[in-house]
């Protein structure tokens, strides 16, 4: 199958690293179609050009988040859901550009985190729904599925972060068949629910706990990390702009 990852992404200083990072380790993955969706009301060149230049199948579109849902300056980050107009642009791509006679699975594959090439394998196994473990996510060192080795049944969860979740995973721990997102033509992620529930948003209008396929030996290996990283100070860069001579005139960081 073709493995479609639709990564979020908008404009912050770490922007460049970080797409830059996630395009090299994408090209190490055979039948990959990057779904870049920018949160901004015009494609930026920043991104257009990378892209361009990334050796990489993509697919660049654009997507603002209204500013109603748009976090604040100071706010903290679980104030908003954040990605939910970008993944549903590309959900849309998907359902207007492709059909049944593409093999395709979707992946949600954030800007921030860290992917290992073999989780790739794994998610290119994905018949329906699977999932599997991700490190550094919900207070814990791996959030992940408890599933049965043999069968790769999934029996229950061990997240401790709001345990009561319809499906207490992060959205970098499951994979969704390119032929039930074309089934289930209408499931999109939504504004309007708890903090941290995106995930189970748009997992139960596509499948149910008892048909999830549990991935990457029996949801015992960690193939992908939820980094985050942290913003730079810029403060003496600060101080140049306002005396019209920042660092960067002229260069793309
Ligand atoms: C967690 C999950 O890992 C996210 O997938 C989920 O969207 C988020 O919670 C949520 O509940 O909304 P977290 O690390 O807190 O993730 O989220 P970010 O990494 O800050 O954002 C997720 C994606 O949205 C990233 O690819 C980021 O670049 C993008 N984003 C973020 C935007 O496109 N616009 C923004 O204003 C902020
Ligand atoms: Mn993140």
């Amino acid at each position: 199958p073709t493995i479609y990852a639709i990564t979020p992404t908008f404009t912050r200083p770490v922007q460049k690293a970080e797409l830059t990072r996630l395009s090299q380790t994408f090209l190490l993955v055979p039948n990959f179609h990057w779904i870049v969706v920018e949160d901004s009301i015009k494609k930026t060149p920043l991104v257009t050009n990378l892209l361009a230049s990334s050796g990489l199948t993509y697919t660049h579109i654009n997507a603002p988040t209204p500013p109603h849902y748009k976090l604040g300056k100071n706010d903290p980050n679980w104030k908003k859901p954040r990605g939910v107009e970008q993944r549903n642009a590309a959900l849309r791509w998907i359902r207007n550009n492709l059909n049944e006679s593409h093999n395709g699975v979707i992946y949600f594959a954030d800007d921030d985190n860290t992917y290992s090439r073999f989780l790739f394998k794994e998610i290119a196994k994905v018949k329906r729904v699977g999932v599997w473990p991700v490190g550094l996510v919900g207070g814990l060192m791996v959030e992940r599925p408890i599933c049965d080795k043999a069968t790769g049944k999934v029996t229950g969860f061990n997240a401790v972060w709001k345990p009561d979740r319809p499906f207490p995973i992060d959205m970098a721990g499951f994979g969704i068949n390119l032929k039930v997102i074309l089934e289930k033509k209408d499931a999109l992620f939504a504004y309007e629910i708890q903090s941290g529930f995106q995930e189970s948003e748009i997992l139960k209008q596509v499948t149910h706990r008892d048909e999830l396929e549990g991935l990457a030996d029996g949801c015992s290996k960690v193939y992908v990390w939820h980094t985050r990283t942290q913003p730079p100070v810029l403060n003496t860069e600060t101080l140049l702009i306002k005396k019209g001579k920042s660092s960067n005139q002229g260069i793309e960081v």
